[in-house]
């Protein structure tokens, strides 16, 4: 591994492989900016004027608060990493919560995004300055990985979504952060996020997916990232919510078309896929999860699907917003309780068990 001789390429490999590893182990994203897990919170409150009544470090106190609740519910058996805001790292202090008890901290890399000044539907994520620095402050403070989320718009090829600068943009970037999350010694979680807004359907999807991974893995490559140290975090191919298709497509076509995407665009080297959930509901995101695992599980020998690594979940909603409309209300053991329920649920669904 020509360019490690800092950070032991072993120790990133170790760490890639204990976050997707026993096969049905997966994260809990939990990297929400403050100003959004404020208002995650505050959309569930019975009375919407209330949250005008708290001050600043009401908020804080009360993000501190949920996320104390959630981690020490996170269970062992199911959850392999968290994936924490800088807030919660390194202001909060929390990692140890979650490194005690044999879960991996994370951290989260990118900060917010701006639009691209010739296509101003799309955008660029900021963050790439300071970086070493910051993940090296991360480090220090316990994370182990970090994740950079790149959104793709995604259209009918006549809507012209993504414009080519925008796919090049996140290939670049999420390239030159996993060099330098592997620099500091952090796993890199690549995320190319495709959307589903507009009125794509499985097949452009599908394509899209396809397009913007190979064009990662290709900046991967330039910048020499150690792939078998990192991981990628991809969304579903799936019909957008503005196709006729959207909804009556089936688990099973979301399964071929998202293996089909990953064993051409991933390269063999690396060793886990984390889904994201993407704001789907818990259960459609748990049932996408289990029937891809089914399929590839299912497949032949001589299927390219079989040599896909562990395909698991990433999940931050899907995983965290049946135990927040139980917080919110002032029932910590409720929350606790679903966080354990839909963890295990992704878990059987990351071995292929249809429950
Ligand atoms: P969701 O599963 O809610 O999409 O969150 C995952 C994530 O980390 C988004 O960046």
């Amino acid at each position: 591994y020509p360019y490690y001789s800092k950070f032991d390429a072993h120790e990133l490999i170790k760490i890639a492989r204990a976050l997707v590893n026993p096969r049905g182990k997966g994260i809990y994203a939990t990297d929400e900016a403050p100003y959004a897990m404020d208002d995650l919170l505050a959309s569930l409150d019975e009375d919407p004027k209330l949250n005008k009544t708290r001050s600043e470090e009401d908020k804080r106190e009360r993000r501190k608060k949920w996320r104390v609740c959630m981690y020490s519910a996170a269970p062992t058996d199911y959850i392999s990493g968290v994936i924490l805001h800088d807030e919660t790292l390194r202001d909060f202090k929390l990692a140890e919560i979650l490194s005690e008890k044999g879960i991996i901290p994370g951290v989260r890399a990118n900060l917010e995004l701006t639009p691209i000044p010739r296509s101003e539907d799309e955008f660029i994520v900021q963050g790439l300055d300071d970086l070493l620095s910051k993940m090296q402050a991360a480090r220090a403070e316990g994370a182990r990985f970090s994740k950079w989320r790149a959104p793709i718009a995604c259209s009918s090829v006549e809507g012209g979504f993504p414009s080519r600068i925008s796919l090049e943009t996140q290939a670049e970037t999420l390239a030159q952060f996993a060099a330098i999350s592997q620099q500091a010694g952090l796993v890199p979680i690549v995320e190319p996020d495709v959307d589903f807004s507009r009125d794509a359907d499985l097949t452009r999807s599908a394509e899209i997916h396809e397009q913007a991974i190979a064009m990662i893995y290709e900046r991967m490559r330039a910048h020499g990232v150690l792939l078998e140290g990192s991981l990628i975090k991809p969304s579903f191919p799936q019909p957008g919510l503005r196709h006729p298709s959207r909804s009556n497509v089936t688990p099973e076509e979301i399964a071929v078309a998202t293996a089909t995407v990953l064993s051409r665009a991933v390269p063999a080297a690396v060793p886990g896929i984390l889904f994201l959930s993407g704001g789907l509901p818990s259960s459609q995101a748990t049932q996408w999860l289990a029937a891809i695992n089914a399929l590839v599980l299912a497949s032949p020998p001589t299927s390219p699907f079989t040599r896909l690594p562990p395909l698991t979940f990433s999940y931050g909603r899907a995983l965290q917003g049946e135990p927040m409309k139980h917080w919110v209300k002032g029932d910590e053991e409720a929350a606790k309780a679903a966080l354990v329920k839909w963890s295990k649920a992704c878990w059987h669904a990351a071995r292929g068990e249809v429950l």
